[in-house]
């Protein structure tokens, strides 16, 4: 609602929203696309195409996350910092697939809580930079900000912006998407394989030989249930997992170019994605981003770093979610260890005090980047950990839910976060430092992670 004012009188409005009205307000990291009307043609044959997601799978996750919400679920949100146009292919699908099955997994059995599992993928394409230019030897270009507008290239020619990239990420997310759904329906995500879900590499260490013992007690327990009769062939959880999709919905030209009405509830989704999020650097309340997300009708995120104020935080609630949908709004706290023992409780006290249903997550990577003595951009596990028992205890010191978790992830064997069982020390970082943005936890890391985690559950609920 807006305020008209006339003499004395003042005379409420409704502003209406539409999946253009953002244009209106100031966008922060958009790209300065060369010509213009290259980019108009190329959104208006991607709004021409079909949608990725369906409004009817948004309001699934939107329920689940409600369950989440009401503490009876946990979320798990990880993948790709950036995805990339490059390292595209099954196998890198597959096995990031892997490693979120495999945290889930470790969650549920140990935790014994239900995990909503939602990955950066198929469409995490596009990054927020702190600066518009970098500089190097000398030579200024514009920032890299993902495959879906330049190529990360020191080079002039590829650092301009290219729409086609916008044509391509919607084809990349498609094809990544159907062999997601393919992966979780076909039998790779059936509970009798969660030894295969074990890649070789972690097969060998510490966790992934207790990650076997945990998928042996799982393997018994269902053929347990078999032999006491029960169909377990019949029973569809047992053999098969739903993964949601998610991005930073950062370039909100193409995200309102996939931006559909649905035609059972007439409703507006935006269908790049079953959730999305505002990042840190975009939740301004009267900008761009906070506008388009409060008409779309997907469940969002939005990130809360170390400045947001409870006011701030209570503002984002109204306008994000005014009809207080549990699961509706996730916030997605990334503060840093050190700041999070201060900075979290009177938020939490807050959103509580007020009632809004919310969805806390733990984003333990954000805040924890330092550059290392060697000079590469890293993050220690002891500090990713750190970070998440200071969220744990804020939540029980204020009687809330910690509710998720929300990590950068791989399932490749790189040396970009320093610390767990291998000990990746700031020698090691060069070896496979392969990240096109944030470092990220390789699969040993995320399994060690996945266990402190269910550990830090167990003792919460
Ligand atoms: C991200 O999630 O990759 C990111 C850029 O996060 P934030 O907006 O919290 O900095
Ligand atoms: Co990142």
């Amino acid at each position: 609602m807006g305020q008209l004012r006339g003499g004395c009188e003042t005379v409420a409005v409704t502003i209406t929203w539409n999946p253009t009205t953002w244009r209106d307000r100031p966008a922060g990291q958009q790209p300065d696309w060369p010509d213009s009307g290259a980019v108009e043609t190329t959104l208006k044959t991607i709004a021409s195409y079909p949608p990725l997601v369906f409004a009817g799978e948004a309001r699934d996750l939107l329920s689940e996350l409600g369950r989440v919400a009401r503490g009876e679920a946990f979320l798990l949100q990880a993948g790709d910092c950036a995805e990339s146009f490059d390292a595209f292919n099954a196998n890198s699908i597959r096995e990031r697939l892997k490693v979120i099955l495999q945290m889930a997994v470790v969650l549920t059995y140990s935790a014994g809580v239900p995990v909503v599992k939602v990955g950066r993928i198929a469409g995490q394409f596009a990054k927020p930079r702190s600066a518009d230019t970098e500089t190097v030897d000398g030579v200024t270009l514009p920032s890299f900000r993902g495959h879906i507008v330049n190529d990360i290239a020191f080079d002039p020619a590829a650092r301009v912006p290219d729409p086609r990239r916008l044509e391509q990420a919607y084809h990349q997310s498609a094809a990544t998407l159907n062999l997601v759904r393919a992966f979780t329906r076909g039998g790779f995500a059936d509970l009798g394989r969660v030894h295969q879900w074990n890649q070789e590499f972690v097969a060998a260490s510490p966790e992934g030989a207790r990650y076997n013992a945990l998928a042996g007690e799982i393997e018994r327990a269902v053929r347990f249930m078999t032999a006491c009769g029960l169909d377990t062939a019949s029973v569809p959880s047992l053999h098969e997992v739903t993964v949601y999709t998610s991005h930073e919905a950062l370039i909100l030209a193409y995200e309102e170019a996939l931006t559909r009405q649905d035609s059972l509830t007439g409703d507006h989704y935006d269908c790049s994605a079953h959730m999305l999020w505002i990042g840190e650097r975009t939740r301004e309340l009267d900008g761009a981003h906070v506008e388009f997300f409060r008409g779309i009708r997907n469940p969002v995120g939005c990130k809360i770093g170390p400045t947001a104020t409870p006011d701030e935080v209570l503002a984002l609630c109204e306008s994000l979610n005014p009809d207080r949908i549990p699961g509706r709004l996730t916030l997605i706290v990334r503060m840093g260890k050190d700041r999070i023992a201060e900075g979290l409780p009177p938020l939490l006290e807050a959103v509580r005090d007020a009632g809004h249903p919310v969805v806390w997550s733990c984003d333990p990577m954000h805040g924890n980047t330092f550059t290392s003595a060697s000079g590469r951009k890293t993050r220690h596990l002891e500090d990713i950990v750190a970070e998440i028992a200071g969220f744990f205890a804020a939540h029980h010191a204020a009687g809330t839910w910690p509710g998720g978790l929300h990590v950068e992830l791989t399932s490749d064997d790189v040396t970009e976060c320093m610390g767990g069982g291998s000990a990746v020390s700031d020698d090691d970082l060069p070896l496979r430092y392969e990240t096109m943005c944030d470092p990220r936890l390789n699969g040993r890391q995320s399994l060690d992670l996945a266990f402190r985690v269910a550990e830090l559950l167990q003792s919460s609920h």
